[in-house]
């Protein structure tokens, strides 16, 4: 489990020891599969670090429509927002499947952001990293059609989640169609016709809560 935690941002510029003293400032959260951890418009004074399982990220609109940001898995960081902006929670997390979570107190936190510059950097390269793939999928939004966002959403998936087998990447994303649409941001009916069409074409195997991407190259074509 340090290994999974030493590769989330705050981590990465802490030698073993500062690592352990700032482990030691986390508490372990876990969560059954479904549990909503927080939800937007909450107050929110703790950020996360996911050690085992997968939290999606989603928002819901006035006329009560989901929407999905982002599926974080192991080593990924949530609920840093509140702490360099102070406001309400952007997002609600919830456990996709059951996952195992290292809180930290963003108070307990600040002395780390005063103290090495390192830490501070990494978090703000993470930030840029979501503004940069935030940016990409607005882009997408705007100029690709369903099947490419398709394609390119099971390829990061892929890149997050996958397992090389002989036959293809398997990919273990535990959503279901409706989840999947609402992160690609299509209704279901398209996003499924896409899938299988993806799958006519045995670019992809369909499984449930999973996919086999089979022809990698011919989705990347797709995605662009
Ligand atoms: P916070 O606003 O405290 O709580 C919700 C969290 O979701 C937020 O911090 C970020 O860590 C995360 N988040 C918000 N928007 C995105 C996004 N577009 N991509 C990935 N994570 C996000």
């Amino acid at each position: 489990m340090n290994d999974v935690l030493n590769s989330a941002p705050m981590f990465t510029a802490l030698d073993a020891e500062a690592a352990a003293a700032l482990r030691n400032s986390m508490d372990e959260v876990r969560l059954r599969k479904g549990t909503i951890l927080f939800r937007e418009g909450d107050a929110g004074d703790r950020l996360y670090v996911i050690t085992d399982g997968k939290i999606k990220l989603g928002q819901t609109a006035p006329d009560g429509r989901e929407s999905l940001l982002a599926i974080l898995g192991p080593g990924e960081m949530f609920g840093e927002l509140s702490l360099f902006d102070p406001g309400p929670r952007t997002a609600t997390a919830a456990a996709l499947t059951d996952t195992t979570l290292m809180g930290l107190g963003h108070q307990a936190l600040r002395p780390w952001l005063a103290g090495r510059p390192g830490v501070s950097e990494a978090l703000l390269r993470s930030l840029a990293q979501r503004l940069r793939r935030t940016n990409d999928q607005m882009a997408d939004l705007v100029f690709s059609d369903v099947p490419g966002r398709v394609a390119k959403t099971l390829l990061e998936l892929g890149e997050k989640f996958g397992e090389p087998l002989p036959d293809g990447l398997h990919v273990t994303h535990d959503m279901t169609q409706e989840e999947l649409a609402q992160l690609v941001g299509a209704s279901r009916e398209t996003v499924n016709k896409a899938l299988a069409d993806f799958a006519a074409r045995s670019w992809i195997r369909l499984e449930p809560r999973s996919v086999v991407l089979l022809d990698r190259d011919r989705l990347e074509r797709r995605s662009r």
